[in-house]
């Protein structure tokens, strides 16, 4: 599972990962604000799944920790962060990981993490729930390889 990204749930993604697995997470979770705004990606106004009730908002959330905990070795980090740009991903990066270090995103949006990871010489691991973002992840994430291994 290196430098992979999974058009699933990340609950599955996880799932399929061993204890201890990962030297961290570097996310940005959905923060269940349903706007009517439909112009700004980062509001998640566009989204069925920002319009939960508090109780399944925190269920959801707790099961996603649980396995966090379990997939993040013990002396791993779990960063989260809002919108944030390819910059920040690297300095959290350099702050916090060694090169070669996996790490996973699992809300992935549009690839910034991944992004992140490439710059960095880490491997990353991620998932998007929704198919066509997670199309222009891997649009994203393939054209940023290529710019940056070329
Ligand atoms: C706030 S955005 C992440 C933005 C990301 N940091 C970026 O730079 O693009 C949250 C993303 O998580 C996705 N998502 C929500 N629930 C998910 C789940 N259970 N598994 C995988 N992805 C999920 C949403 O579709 C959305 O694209």
């Amino acid at each position: 599972m290196k430098n992979k990204i999974f058009n699933e749930n990340n609950i599955k993604t996880m799932s399929k990962m061993p204890d201890n697995y990962l030297d961290g997470i570097i996310t940005s979770p959905p923060y269940n604000i349903a706007t009517k705004r439909k112009d700004n990606y980062y509001n998640n106004g566009y989204s069925e799944i920002d319009n939960l009730s508090d109780e399944e908002y925190f269920d959801l959330r707790i099961s996603e920790f649980k396995e966090f905990t379990r997939v993040v070795k013990d002396d791993g980090v779990i960063l989260y962060k809002a919108t944030f740009s390819t910059d920040l991903v690297e300095q959290l990066i350099d702050i916090y990981f060694e090169p070669k270090s996996i790490i996973y995103d699992p809300f992935m949006g549009i690839g910034t993490t991944a992004k992140g990871c490439i710059s960095k010489d880490c491997v990353f691991v991620g998932s998007e729930l929704f198919k066509e973002i997670f199309d222009e992840s891997k649009i994203n994430i393939k054209k940023y390889f290529n710019e940056n291994n070329l």
